[in-house]
């Protein structure tokens, strides 16, 4: 079987297809042929080695799938030879047979695509943990979403709507903001690449208040950080929650002062712990959203698509921050498609 390999630490270049032999599942495992494998930040991070997880090489990466049951292993009830499933794991989805265990695997709805199911459960499983489950986001609270054309952000837009939140939503280009008013947001904020000046800083903070009605935003979610942290969280409202999600521009450090004063809370977030930590609970989130994906509520917005011969040039786009929505990478080949 074919498998993109990372063989040494280093950028999206450095990937290599390679025939590989094919895994067999152990007990309590499945093994997943993949159609469809979808790209995120973290995928960037981990094969040049600056993720908090450092697998061992060769390995692939690729953080989500969705694809079909090919076999299962001793003790699995469910999910059965020949269902789709979807299923998120630490890396290795840019395979075309991977082993994960059959409790991650979300058996899917008719309806939903293998593009889709994708692109699906790492944003949203995320956003969900992060809103729900982290800042406890309340109908009629408004929610600030940084980086809001990304995967985390268009995904934190439409599920903040879901949940009854005012969204505000703010990212460096227009074509991103009209993805996320494309997705509900009520009101956006363009900001720059980069703060040149403190008060280039200072005009996005009060854009931001202004934006969110003057008092600031009872929630943020931040999965930008670096120089725009400490403008979005100058802007919170009193008693706000600020939810620490990602660092696609650097890790931020924000004076505990504006913390006292604001009597805010700055809350982490780490889905992938908690999936590891609560997987029953995690099944429970994952049924949630795809209820709400089969009634029409939140649906992913898969914008760019690559063979697996591409997927480095797939995960390098990503690092481009000139994405807005989600990349796929078709795995399975359409000759093995047509003859599967
Ligand atoms: N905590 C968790 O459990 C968890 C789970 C999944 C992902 N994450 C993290 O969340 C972050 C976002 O992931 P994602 O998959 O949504 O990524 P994404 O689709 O690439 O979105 C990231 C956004 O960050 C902004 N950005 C700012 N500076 C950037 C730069 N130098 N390079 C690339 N993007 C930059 C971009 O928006 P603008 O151009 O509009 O600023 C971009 O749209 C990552 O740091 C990821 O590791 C965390």
């Amino acid at each position: 079987m074919r498998a993109l390999l990372s063989l040494q630490a280093g950028g999206p270049e450095t990937l290599k297809l390679r025939d590989i032999d094919e895994p067999s599942p152990g007990p309590g495992q499945v093994a997943v042929a993949v159609h469809v494998c979808g790209v995120n930040f973290p995928d960037l991070l981990v094969i040049e080695d600056k993720y908090q997880l450092r697998p061992t090489r060769p390995f692939s990466p690729g953080s989500e799938l969705a694809g079909v049951v090919r076999a299962v292993g001793e003790g699995v009830a469910s999910p059965s030879v020949g269902e789709r499933v979807s299923a998120s794991l630490p890396f290795g989805a840019m395979a075309e047979v991977v082993i994960v265990a059959a409790d991650r695997c979300t058996v899917l709805p008719d309806a939903m695509p293998f593009d889709e199911a994708a692109a699906f459960q790492v944003t949203y499983g995320t956003v969900h943990h992060a809103l729900v489950g982290r800042a406890g986001l309340r109908p009629g609270e408004t929610l600030l979403v940084l980086g809001a054309g990304g995967g985390i952000g268009l995904a934190a837009v439409e599920l903040g709507k879901a949940l009854g939140a005012r969204v505000v939503a703010a990212a460096s280009s227009q074509d991103k903001l009209d993805a996320a008013l494309s997705m509900g947001a009520d009101a956006v904020v363009l900001y720059p690449r980069a703060f040149e000046t403190v008060d280039q800083a200072k005009a996005f903070t009060e854009a931001v208040r202004a934006a969110c009605g003057g008092e600031g935003a009872d929630v943020v979610i931040d999965p930008v950080g670096g120089a725009y942290a400490e403008p979005a969280f100058r802007s919170i409202a009193g008693q706000g929650r600020y939810l620490v999600v990602g660092f696609a521009a650097g890790i931020p450090a924000i004076p505990l002062n504006l913390v006292l004063l604001k009597a805010a809370q700055i809350i982490g977030v780490f889905w992938g712990a908690h999936m590891a930590r609560h997987p029953e609970a995690g099944a429970q989130d994952m049924k949630v959203l795809l209820d709400l994906y089969v009634a029409g509520r939140i649906r992913p917005r898969v914008s760019e698509r690559y063979g697996l011969e591409r997927g480095g040039e797939a995960i390098a786009r990503l690092g481009s921050r000139g994405v807005s929505g989600k990349i796929v990478v078709d795995v399975l080949s359409s000759e093995s498609r047509t003859n599967s």
